[in-house]
């Protein structure tokens, strides 16, 4: 049998994830090598977040005895000129992220699927949280300028208190890591 639209478009969204969490890692690896710690390990842990993300749709396909398939990825940036420009594309990937989650969920209601559109419904809501988290960076990476030390701060302040995982999360195949 074929797969459905949605299925389809969950197939591609299993490449995002993991896209973007090589893209992630790239960033994180450039942020250590600025001698900013507290951004790379934000970053670092975000790669994590979006591997658990291609994993947990993995785990839906196993779940739903479609037999999932672990795709190659797309091409990933490596040059940087500044932090700016990172957050700018990390901010740029998370708003992609939400477009193609928002139309997930939609193709899952038109073709009838309810247990595709509850599937995404988490991811919606993860969207919001990550495309919030990246603006602020962005705005405090911008407000701080040259001084890196109030970036690095308000990292180690404002975001590295994530550590506990959302019981709502869905079940992530291998385990979450
Ligand atoms: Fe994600
Ligand atoms: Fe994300």
């Amino acid at each position: 049998m074929s797969d459905s639209k949605f299925l389809a478009l969950l197939r591609d969204q299993i490449r995002s994830e993991f896209t973007a969490s090589q893209q992630y890692t790239a960033v994180a690896v450039w942020l250590d090598d600025e001698d900013l710690p507290q951004l790379a390990a934000h970053f670092y842990a975000q790669a994590l977040e979006e591997r658990n993300h291609a994993m947990s749709m993995v785990q839906y396909l196993l779940d739903t005895d479609t037999r999932p398939v672990i795709p190659g990825i797309d091409a990933v940036v490596n040059d940087f000129g500044t932090v700016e420009d990172v957050v700018r594309l990390a901010l740029k990937q998370e708003k992609q992220v939400t477009e193609q989650i928002t139309t997930l969920a939609r193709t899952a209601r038109d073709e009838g699927d309810y247990l595709g559109e509850q599937f995404m419904q988490w991811f919606l809501k993860e969207q919001v949280e990550e495309v919030a988290s990246m603006s602020t960076l962005l705005t405090v990476v911008q407000r701080a300028g040259d001084n890196l030390f109030h970036i690095e701060d308000f990292v180690a302040r404002e975001l590295s208190k994530g550590g506990a995982t959302d019981p709502s999360a869905p079940p992530v195949a291998g385990g979450r890591v």
